[in-house]
Parts: C-alpha cells; structure tokens; sequence
C-alpha cells in the first residue's frame, strides 16, 4: 500500500457533517425525499470513478452505499458487497493493522489520500487510488466514511512502462559508452602491437651500430695493449742500458703493427658512432613511453609539438618506406589533454597517410608528408597533409564511420578515423578534411587549450 497521507486540511466548512432531516411524517415529503435520493444515486451511478460510504460506529466498517462504477470494476453484484468491510476489497494492503491506523488516522484527522491494491471477485488484482473522507455527526464523533477512487492501474503501468524505457535508456547509452571504451582500447592494442614489430626493427639498427663500434673498440684495445707492452719492455731495455738503436727498432716494429695511425683516427669515431646508437635507442625507448602515456581520464598541459615528434619516432617503421617527413611546427601554447590519446590520434593519420601515398604509388623519395601546427586565438590546429591517393567526394563523410575501410584485411579495419574524431570531439576540438583525388589529403585538427572544460562550458552555454 502505498503511504496513507493526511491531506492538508480545508477550511472548516468543508468537513462532512450530517443532520437527519426533520420528519414531518407526511407521506408526500418521504416520497419527495425517496425521489430526491433516487436522482442523486442515478448520478452516482452514472459517474465512472468508485464511491462508498461506510458505517464507521460498527467494527470492521461495513459498507452501507456503493455505487454502480465499485460493483461492476470490484466485478460484484452490489448486494453482496453491502455489509462488506473494505477488507474484502483490498485485502493485499488493508490487513486488520492497517485498517486500525486508517480508523485512528480518520478519527482524529480530516481525510485521506492513498494508493492500495484492490482485488476483484475473480481474485485479479488491480491498483486504485482513493481519498477517504471521515463522516461526522453534529456531536462530532465519526459515523460514517466516504471513499472517492479510481482503477489507476493504467496510470501505473504507464508511469512503470516510462520508468522502463528510461532505464533501458540509460543502460543502453552505458553499454555504448562501454563499447566505445573497448573499441577505442582494442584499437590502441593493434596499433601497439603493429607499432611493436617496427619498434623492434628501429632499435635494432642501432644496437647494431653499438655492436660493430664496441667490438672495433675491443680489438682496437688489444692492439694498443700489445704496443703498450713493447714500450714497457722498450722501457726496460733501455733502463739495463741496451743499444738505444735495437729498442728504437723493435718500438717502430711494435707501433706499425698495431696500425697507430688508423687507430687515433678511427677510435674516436667509433666512441662517437656507439654513443649515437645508444642514445637512438635511448630516445626510441622514451618516445615509447610517452606515447604509451598511461591512460588516465585526468587531463594534463601538454606540448603538442613534443607528442607528434614522440609520435613520428615510435612511427618511423610505419612511414619511412612510402614518404618523407616534413614538419612545420609553430610554437604552440600547452593544450590540456589526455596525450596518450592524442598520440593515437597522430599515430593513425599518419599511417593514414602513409597508406594513401603507398596507393598512390609514389615512394620514399616522392611521397610527402607534411606536418604543421600553428597557434589560434584560443587553441591550436595540427594540420597532416600527404600527397598520396586522395579520397573519392562520395567517401569523404564514410571515412569517419566506424568500420568503413578501403584497404585489405589486415590493412585496415575503418576504425581509425572514427575513434580518432571521438578522441579529439571528447577533448572539445574538431576533425576536418581537404582531399582531391590523385592530389592529396589534408586533415586539419582544432583543439581549445583549455580541453575537455572548454567543451563543457560551451555545450552548456548552447543549452542556456
Ligand atoms: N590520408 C588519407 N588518404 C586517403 N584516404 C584516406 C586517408 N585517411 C583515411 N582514408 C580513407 O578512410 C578510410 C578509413 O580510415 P580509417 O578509419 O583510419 O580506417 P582504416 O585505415 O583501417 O581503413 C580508409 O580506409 C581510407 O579509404
Ligand atoms: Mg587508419
């Protein structure tokens, strides 16, 4: 059942209080009375919402009045309810606990409004809503209630039915959020895992350098350690004052073998090449790391320029056989962000665009990409542009659905641009593009320095 709540009272007047007419025992007033009754139950009768009267003075307050809407919605004939109390009606809620709070309720308080199950003849159940009204005589004590009600199941059925809609709603527009999540991990684990391939092969150039130069240097030391050694026996042959002449020789003999000349020349060469290795692979190592930024929902100032240079390392693999790269960086004011998925962002136009340069047949030597940043008056824009196969008029709104692709399988799986236009709609920027077929492509990237925020406050001030 649902609360019983008092209704706030009306003003005095307004309570139920009756007074027996007075009885003159003339036959022609009880015959206008019995007409004037009968009028108002046909009027009652008439009327689709349930009315009863009870006798409040006996126990378990029978019935004493129903009209025809409560007999034929409770599926009675109304004689049989007479006598009833509301017990029979609503036997779910109105247990005999319950119905002593409704008495105490009404006979200290005005009247009633609540909402409880009612239960038909068949023993069907349905919702009613009912205002109880407690009757009194001109002493003031209780004598009867009145109940005012109405099936509200449909009303309640509607009412549950919206609440569904708006729950499924709502958990429909999670598993999209979630979906999207894992489509956006899911495609980062591809590219890191086709990145990792390239990577390995990156590093591996110079950790070759290093080898070839410290195993130069090791030989190189055992020559110098042998020469060494012959200035030290020089030095002791001298010293037990041999013929100066015979040491010269053999020291000339010793420095010629080991080739000192080449040595002086080419050492530090090879200190220089290893150093360059390693520190290649150093720098490898951390564009790694920044590009695989930990994901985090907080954002952070970043330097955007840094991140597409990060990016362009970790990416070379990717590029260096279709195009070269040309970058046109102005200085940029830091953009807060979430630069892991920024990295993404560049990471997947640029293989875009290495892809396209590759359909367009061109090489290393002919294929360009040019890359340029520049500042705007609240952000800044990041324009990838390449020479390569140019995107049919017909495509150019498709690219950025999720799973549209051109390329083979294993190539391409579409979801590239869509997740890279989330990423970038999330932090408040946009995505637009310029492509002619045969010509080239050009995606312009705007990002507000202030990131997500700004999004925020500018979508609230389009609803305001
Ligand atoms: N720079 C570009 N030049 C030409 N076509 C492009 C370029 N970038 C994207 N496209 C087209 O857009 C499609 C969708 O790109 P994307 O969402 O990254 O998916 P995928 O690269 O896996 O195909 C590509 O298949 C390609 O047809
Ligand atoms: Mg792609």
């Amino acid at each position: 059942m649902h609360p019983v709540t008092p209704s706030t009272p009306a003003d005095q007047n307004s309570e139920l209080r009756h007074t027996p007419p007075p009885l003159a025992g003339n036959v022609t007033e009880l015959e206008r009375l019995r007409r004037e009754l009968d009028v108002r139950n046909c009027a009652l009768d008439a009327a689709a919402t349930h009315f009863i009267i009870g006798d409040a003075t006996k126990p378990n307050w029978p019935l004493v009045y129903l009209n025809r809407a409560v007999a034929r919605d409770y599926g009675y004939e109304s004689a049989e309810l007479l006598g009833l109390g509301p017990a029979t009606l609503f036997p779910v809620d109105l247990n005999q606990l319950q119905l002593e709070g409704l008495t105490q309720a009404l006979t200290t308080g005005r009247e009633l409004r609540t909402e409880m199950r009612a239960r038909r003849k068949d023993g069907s159940i349905f919702w009613v809503g009912f205002f109880i009204a407690p009757v009194r005589d001109p002493a003031g004590h209780m004598t009867h209630y009145v109940g005012i009600g109405a099936d509200i199941t449909a009303r309640l059925e509607q009412e549950r039915t919206q609440r569904q809609l708006q729950d499924q709603l709502y958990s429909e527009m999670q598993e999209r959020e979630r979906m999207a999540i894992e489509l956006r991990l899911a495609q980062k684990l591809e590219s890191v895992g086709r990145l990792a391939a390239g990577i390995a092969h990156e590093i591996n150039t110079p950790i070759q350098y290093v080898g070839d130069g410290v195993a130069f240097l090791q030989s190189a030391q055992a020559d110098l350690e042998q020469l060494l050694e012959a200035y030290r026996q020089a030095f002791k042959r001298l010293a037990a004052s041999e013929p100066p002449a015979a040491v010269i020789q053999s020291v000339e003999e010793a420095q010629a073998a080991a080739d000192l000349e080449f040595l002086s020349v080419e050492v530090p060469k090879a200190f220089e090449r290893t150093l360059q290795g390693v520190e290649r692979v150093a720098a490898i190592v951390r564009a790694m790391k920044e590009f695989a930024h930990p994901d985090t929902n907080e954002q952070s100032p970043a330097d955007l320029n840094h991140a597409l240079e990060t990016t362009l390392i970790v990416a070379n693999n990717e590029y260096k056989y279709s195009a070269t790269v040309e970058t046109q960086f102005g200085a940029l004011p830091d953009v807060m962000c979430n630069v892991g998925e920024l990295n993404q962002v560049f990471l997947n136009l640029i293989v875009n665009a290495a892809h396209a340069i590759q359909e367009s047949g061109k090489d290393a030597a002919s294929g360009r990409i040019t890359i340029a940043t520049a500042a705007t008056r609240d952000g800044v824009v990041i324009s990838i542009a390449d020479n390569g196969c140019g995107i049919k008029e017909d495509n150019q709104e498709k690219i950025f659905d999720p799973f549209f692709t051109t390329k083979p399988v294993g190539r391409g799986t579409g979801q590239g641009l869509a997740i890279a236009r989330s990423i970038i709609e999330k932090h408040g920027g946009s995505i637009d593009l310029q492509s002619t077929v045969g010509v080239g492509t050009r995606f312009i990237v705007r990002l507000p320095v202030a990131g997500r925020s700004a999004a925020q406050s500018s979508k609230t001030s389009q609803v305001a």
